[in-house]
């Protein structure tokens, strides 16, 4: 088997972290069981770009047990979990991935797994398809794609207008299963988990900034609160920040916001969010951390220009000593803090998002080839049938129409009586 992780020997514990994953993942254990009767992706090679997790293992897992064979880089140089790399490695993924990767060794990996020769290509940030498209592997056999992020789907788009995109990619990430939960509840989560395990600090009283009001942003300002912070919100888009408003958040300009935050978090998907005329206004011992895709929100070249050193405090907190004596403190390098400094999002939201996945690449093997080279949703029977069924694996029931409801709600006749 040919693979690149860690240490192999951390396979073991990989196995228990995804035990713990599979237990909290019923609709994707639902999904394997018929993946396993019935092989839809016999014949499948997938070349998959995800953060490998422990969930990712199971989504992983699934897709095996459907009869693909997977070849699985990762989507972040900091979010691999080496235990898991490895028990994926064993279980006969080829996996080249490890936490710690620098930037070409990042690019290497893609490119180890592009040499299997995708039919199906499964994204986090789209590097797999701007890789593919540059030129970096086979696009000749690849049916279709997936994409999980805001950030990729983005990216994605763009190129279908340009007319570059040479196959159709499923945007996972725009499911209601996916984003009005993964981004929300997930990231809202997680990325008080990764703040909270860097600094353990004290959220209560502290002025906590989110930049961005999207789906991410909006889950973290509300966890933020809940936790006790005053949250301040900060948007380029008008409808976000009115919507920021009147969810009860106070919301002004970044320069404002940089002389009153206590701890400032990026949830844009754009660059330069947090800069250098904003490290010139902060208040010493101000943290620093990124939630979007990419680790260009915090612009680091800058604080960097204009710090007169660093440390390391602690494992994922850099202190940069500003050159008026102030201290800075960046988090995991300004990477997607909720993986690189703790585990992503919980098992119970993945576990929709990646049913998403699985069901789109079922999908792309049936129907691919009928498809352009465009960004598509998913087909809105997959996504009520994964909220159908988290349902039911939570006991929960919901009522049906009455005939005569379902006539009503399709008929314009009846107005007022
Ligand atoms: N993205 C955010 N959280 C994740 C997780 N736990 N696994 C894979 N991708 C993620």
């Amino acid at each position: 088997m040919d693979y690149k992780v860690k240490d192999v020997e951390l396979a073991g514990k990989g196995m228990y972290l995804m035990r713990w994953a599979e237990d909290h993942m019923p609709v994707l254990i639902t999904i394997r069981s018929r993946f396993t009767k019935e092989k839809p992706l016999k014949g499948v090679q997938i070349v998959a770009c995800l953060h490998v997790t422990k969930e990712t293992g199971i989504l992983i897992r699934t897709l095996m047990a459907g009869g693909a064979k997977v070849a699985l880089a990762a989507s972040n140089p900091l979010s691999t979990q080496d235990e898991v790399a490895a028990a994926l490695a064993e279980e006969g993924a080829n996996v080249y991935a490890w936490k710690g990767q620098t930037k070409s060794e990042y690019y290497d990996c893609i490119k180890m797994a592009l040499k299997h020769g995708p039919s199906i290509t499964m994204d986090d940030g789209a590097d797999v398809v701007s890789e593919l498209h540059s030129g970096k592997g086979d696009v000749s056999k690849v049916l279709g794609g997936t994409e999980e992020t805001t950030t990729g789907v983005v990216r994605l788009k763009a190129m279908a207008e340009r007319g570059v995109l040479k196959y159709p990619i499923i945007a996972v990430n725009n499911a209601e299963t996916k984003w009005d939960f993964d981004n929300v509840y997930g990231t809202g989560q997680s990325t008080l988990d990764g703040i909270m395990r860097a600094t353990n600090i004290l959220l209560a009283g502290k002025e906590f900034v989110v930049a961005g009001y999207g789906h991410c942003g909006r889950g973290l300002a509300n966890r933020a609160r809940g936790m006790g912070a005053h949250v301040i919100v900060t948007e380029v888009d008008p409808m976000k920040a009115l919507k920021a408003v009147m969810d009860g958040f106070e919301v002004m300009p970044m320069l404002k916001a940089a002389e009153v935050g206590d701890i400032f978090v990026t949830a844009t998907g754009n660059k330069s969010v947090i800069r250098g005329d904003h490290y010139k206004r902060m208040k010493n011992g101000a943290i620093l951390a990124n939630t979007g895709h990419f680790n260009v929100e915090v612009d680091i070249k800058d604080l960097e220009s204009m710090s007169k050193g660093k440390i390391k405090i602690r494992d994922s907190v850099d202190e940069y000593t500003l050159k008026d004596g102030r201290k800075a403190y960046l988090l995991a390098d300004g990477r997607l803090v909720n993986l690189a400094a703790a585990e992503g999002h919980p098992s119970e939201v993945m576990d929709m998002s990646f049913a998403n996945q699985a069901l789109a690449a079922e999908y792309i093997q049936k129907f691919g080839r009928e498809l352009e080279p465009k960004v598509y949703d998913v087909p809105k029977e997959i996504d009520t049938a994964i909220a159908q069924l988290k349902l039911e694996t939570m006991g929960i029931r919901i009522d049906s129409m009455t005939k005569e409801q379902e006539k009503y709600v399709r008929g314009w006749s009846e107005g007022t009586e």
